[in-house]
């Protein structure tokens, strides 16, 4: 099965008025000549930027897309934003459950799923985020936990709402240390997943999964080539054109 792939930029907490217009007019400006319409892109920016990021994006491939998305729809929910408000400012893609979420703000596996239902029922697409600690991998139960952060999302979600997730797998301890999976390894919990995908639902071979975690310049197209890594969810290395770039040529070559 073909699947588009699609590198994302999350840029976390990064940015200011000045250097988002820099970096997305250098970004679009290199996709023109790259014509990557071969691979789909995107770029998660904090929520304070999106009007702006929205209008820069305005006439470009590039998708919008937000960190967070409350589960609540409206009310007393301080600080909280909701996916109607995402949707208001053409919000495509949602991340949910980063784990920098899970560690920095209690985020539950019940939290996230809720997370995915608000972003679903709003019309977006979440990215449910996954991945082991260290600590986690070297007990052995890598595949134990992701797929456990993996089916609370998979029990809440309608059998054809399966169709509309993306699932990026993210392993903790490669989050902005500059340490890789190696694409096997990647590859190998990615097949669980996709195992695990198609076990709820035939057609979910075709939902998308992304890896994270110091995919840059140099690595992405041996990550991006194994058979079950459809995209990427790219930090540090979306903040600068060139290597953001140069990673969604190695997805658009990929195909
Ligand atoms: P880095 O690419 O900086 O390791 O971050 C990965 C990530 O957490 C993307 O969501």
């Amino acid at each position: 099965m073909t699947r588009k792939k699609l590198i994302a930029g999350n840029w976390k907490m990064n940015g200011s008025l000045a250097a988002n217009a820099a970096l997305l007019q250098a970004v679009a400006d290199g996709l023109q000549q790259q014509q990557a319409a071969a691979c789909d892109v995107a770029v998660a920016v904090p929520a304070a930027y999106l009007a702006q990021v929205q209008q820069l994006l305005a006439g470009t491939a590039i998708a919008l897309g937000a960190q967070d998305v409350s589960e609540h729809s409206s009310g007393a929910f301080t600080g909280e934003i909701s996916a109607a408000m995402l949707q208001e400012f053409g919000v495509c893609y949602a991340l949910v459950g980063h784990s920098e979420r899970r560690q920095y703000h209690g985020e539950t596996d019940a939290v996230v799923a809720a997370k995915a239902q608000a972003a679903l029922a709003a019309g977006m697409t979440p990215v449910v985020c996954i991945g082991e600690t260290l600590a986690e991998r070297e007990a052995g139960q890598t595949e134990a936990v992701v797929q456990r952060q993996l089916g609370a999302v998979l029990d809440t979600v309608g059998k054809d709402d399966v169709l509309r997730l993306v699932v990026a797998y993210e392993p903790v301890w490669a989050i902005g240390t500059g340490k890789t999976a190696t694409p096997e390894q990647a590859q190998a919990v990615h097949a669980a997943l996709r195992a695990q995908l198609v076990a709820a639902h035939p057609e979910a071979a075709g939902v998308r999964l992304l890896y994270g975690g110091s995919m840059n310049a140099a690595n992405a197209a041996s990550l991006l080539a194994q058979p079950d890594i459809d995209g990427g969810l790219i930090g540090g290395a979306a903040l600068k054109a060139a290597d953001f770039l140069q990673i969604i040529a190695a997805a658009a070559g990929d195909l």
